[in-house]
């Protein structure tokens, strides 16, 4: 709790204006997304809320760097591939909280998820973007995912160049 209010109490902007100042970005610049950076982005992965707490989730970090071929295979386009990281959120729908009637809550709570980092990147300058059009198939085997760990979106993430 102590830890959630030193948070809410030190953004570099208005929350107001950090979601004016989001956009999908896709030109991003080479340099490295420092440490301290990731791990403030991952942190807001943690605090995400999930149904029942059971955070039904995992987050895949890649160094796109001497992954190029790879990254091709999963998204056909070049910005994908020019950030220095790109993330995955996959989900666990065997760990998710499951209502009576059967809905499971794996995919909405690994979107909060998502949109928890990708706010949290944007009050660190660093651009994001959703992307769900990527080829399942080969971003399961690019990423060694066992059977019950799905992939459900990937972001980009670096220093924008647009
Ligand atoms: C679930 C979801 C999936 C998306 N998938 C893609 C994608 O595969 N490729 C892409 O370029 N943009 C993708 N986007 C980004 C949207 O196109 C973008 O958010 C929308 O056009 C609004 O623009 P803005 O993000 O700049 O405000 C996705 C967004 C969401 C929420």
């Amino acid at each position: 709790m102590r830890l959630r209010l030193i948070l809410l109490y030190s953004p570099s902007m208005r929350f107001s204006e950090l979601l004016t100042c989001r956009y999908s970005v896709r030109a991003y610049r080479p340099d490295p997304v420092p440490e301290h950076m990731l791990e403030k982005v991952l942190l807001a992965a943690r605090m995400a809320p999930t149904a029942a707490n059971r955070q039904p989730f995992q987050v895949i970090i890649i160094h796109t760097a001497d992954r190029q071929q790879h990254m091709a295979r999963k998204h056909p386009r070049d910005w994908f591939r020019q950030a220095p990281l790109a993330l995955c959120v996959c989900g666990l729908p065997d760990k998710a909280w499951v209502r009576r009637d059967g809905w499971n809550s794996c995919e909405t709570d690994a979107s909060i998820v998502m949109d928890h980092m990708i706010l949290a990147a944007a009050d660190l300058g660093l651009g994001t973007c959703w992307i769900a059009n990527f080829d399942p198939v080969a971003a399961r085997e690019v990423l060694r995912l066992p059977e019950n760990v799905g992939p459900l979106v990937f972001t980009p993430r670096g220093f924008p160049a647009d």
